[in-house]
């Protein structure tokens, strides 16, 4: 049998109650490590836990609670993984939404991902993968999206600059920025904040905006496909996974309203 990346590996997943989180802990079982599940609610996480199998086991975290993140950290006997997904977003014109929406958002998904990784690296051997969650808004215009965008150039910067600081400790650190992420029922209420559309012109001109160049939406798999390079490449580390079916190229469709061949070199 081929060896499994992370066998004897332990690892945890915030967030692993969202689409994304849910399918990087699957993957981190089935691939032979052993990981924590963190979320807040707890009946979400026992159901996880059941249906992913494996060596899994489960935490009631607040990643916005410092104590807890720290009491959290200090519980564990070692790590080999961190992959900190766990956030929201908000949503609406910048002469609308309340700042501090946007600081609340903050709280959970920059600093809630920063007070993660800051509590857990005592608990990191030489050696070790941290893999932080961004999101495509700081690459490309979308709409009504401006805390987003914000939120996902900080995590951006702040992995650049801590995969520097603990390079003599060869953990590396990586983020993936993924696009539109969607999973078989997409629940509305997880986009806060004026996200209510005032006419359905406005709803349309959003969902065409979250279009990617292939004109397709991303797998959570994708990213727990992206934990395994980053697990597999032992010298990776600093890095942007941009995984958007190519919206941070473009946000213009380049079929349709844009005629590619209006840009051909003219001899
Ligand atoms: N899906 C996309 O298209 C996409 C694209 C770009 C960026 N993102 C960002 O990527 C992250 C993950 O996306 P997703 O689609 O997997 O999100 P999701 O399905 O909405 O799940 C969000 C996860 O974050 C957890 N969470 C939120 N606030 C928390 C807090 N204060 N303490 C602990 N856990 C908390 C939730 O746990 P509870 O069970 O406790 O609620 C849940 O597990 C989010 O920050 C999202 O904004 C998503």
């Amino acid at each position: 049998m081929a060896e499994q990346t992370f066998a004897n590996m332990k690892a945890v997943v915030s967030g692993a109650t969202g689409t994304i989180g849910k399918a990087v802990a699957q993957r981190i079982v089935t691939e032979g490590g052993s990981v924590i599940i963190l979320g807040r609610n707890e009946g979400t996480l026992q159901e996880i836990v059941a249906e992913i199998g494996g060596d899994a086991t489960y935490r009631v975290l607040d990643i916005d609670d410092d104590g807890a993140v720290e009491a959290f950290a200090q519980s564990l006997d070692r790590l080999d993984i961190l992959v900190t997904t766990a956030g929201w977003t908000v949503m609406g014109p910048v002469d609308e939404v309340p700042v501090a929406d946007a600081m609340d958002m903050f709280g959970a998904r920059f600093f809630g991902q920063c007070r993660l990784i800051k509590s857990c690296l005592p608990k990191f051997d030489d050696g070790g993968i941290i893999l932080m969650c961004s999101g495509v808004g700081n690459t490309s215009f979308y709409p009504r999206y401006a805390y987003g965008s914000a939120v996902a150039g900080a995590i951006e910067a702040f992995a650049h600059h801590i995969a520097g600081e603990l390079a003599p400790r060869k953990i590396r650190v990586n983020v993936v920025s993924p696009g539109w992420t969607v999973p078989e029922e997409f629940d509305p209420d997880r986009i806060r904040s004026n996200r209510g559309f005032n006419n359905e012109q406005q709803q349309a001109e959003f969902f065409a905006a979250l279009d990617s160049p292939m004109h397709e939406t991303i797998a959570a798999e994708e990213f727990a496909d992206a934990l395994v390079f980053c697990a597999r490449s032992r010298h990776y580390t600093g890095q942007v996974i941009r995984l958007d079916a190519g919206r941070s190229v473009t946000d213009k469709p380049i079929d349709g309203a844009v005629d590619p061949m209006t840009f051909a070199y003219q001899s």
